[in-house]
């Protein structure tokens, strides 16, 4: 079974990887699918983001970094992928996902979204988290990739 992890991974964080690295263990193939978003600024291309998932994920041999524009039910279809994977956090997450899960499954019924609680020490974490800390200066290297970490250092460096 296939499953689609699609995310803005603007970068990715220690979380996001959490979540591919359980995924890989209960789907055949996961595929992380980097939005691009013609209507957002992001901090890395969708080159760089998609360069730096996968070589992050580069000891997992069923994960596929791949990109996509428009809705993620047509690029599932595409992939012949009948599941989402998602990762929750905390509470206030839910409302959204619950709200994506539902919108997706009118488009298309033949999707399901699959969460995943996010390990607990990453509860907090968000790649906007991420961006703040870096931008003032503050330590990153226990939130995100090391590779991540560098890329993130040269920018506001
Ligand atoms: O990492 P993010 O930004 O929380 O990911 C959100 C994402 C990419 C999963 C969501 O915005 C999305 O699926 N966008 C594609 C457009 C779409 O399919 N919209 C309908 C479902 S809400």
């Amino acid at each position: 079974m296939v499953a689609i992890y699609p995310g803005s991974f603007d970068p990715i964080t220690l979380g996001h990887l959490d979540v591919i690295e359980r995924g890989v263990k209960l789907f055949d193939q996961v595929i992380v699918a980097v939005l691009c978003n013609p209507s957002k600024d992001p901090l890395f291309s969708q080159e760089q983001r998609i360069e730096q998932i996968r070589y992050c994920t580069r000891h997992l041999s069923n994960v596929e970094v791949d990109s996509f524009t428009g809705l993620t039910v047509e690029y599932a279809k595409l992939r012949q992928a009948r599941v989402l994977l998602r990762g929750l956090r905390v509470l206030s997450d839910f409302e959204k996902e619950l709200q994506m899960a539902h919108t997706n499954q009118t488009l298309w019924d033949g999707v399901e979204t699959v969460f995943l609680a996010t390990a607990k020490e990453y509860s907090f974490l968000s790649s906007s988290i991420v961006k703040e800390i870096a931008k003032f200066g503050g330590s990153i290297s226990h939130l995100v990739p090391e590779n991540v970490a560098k890329d993130i250092c040269s920018y506001y460096s």
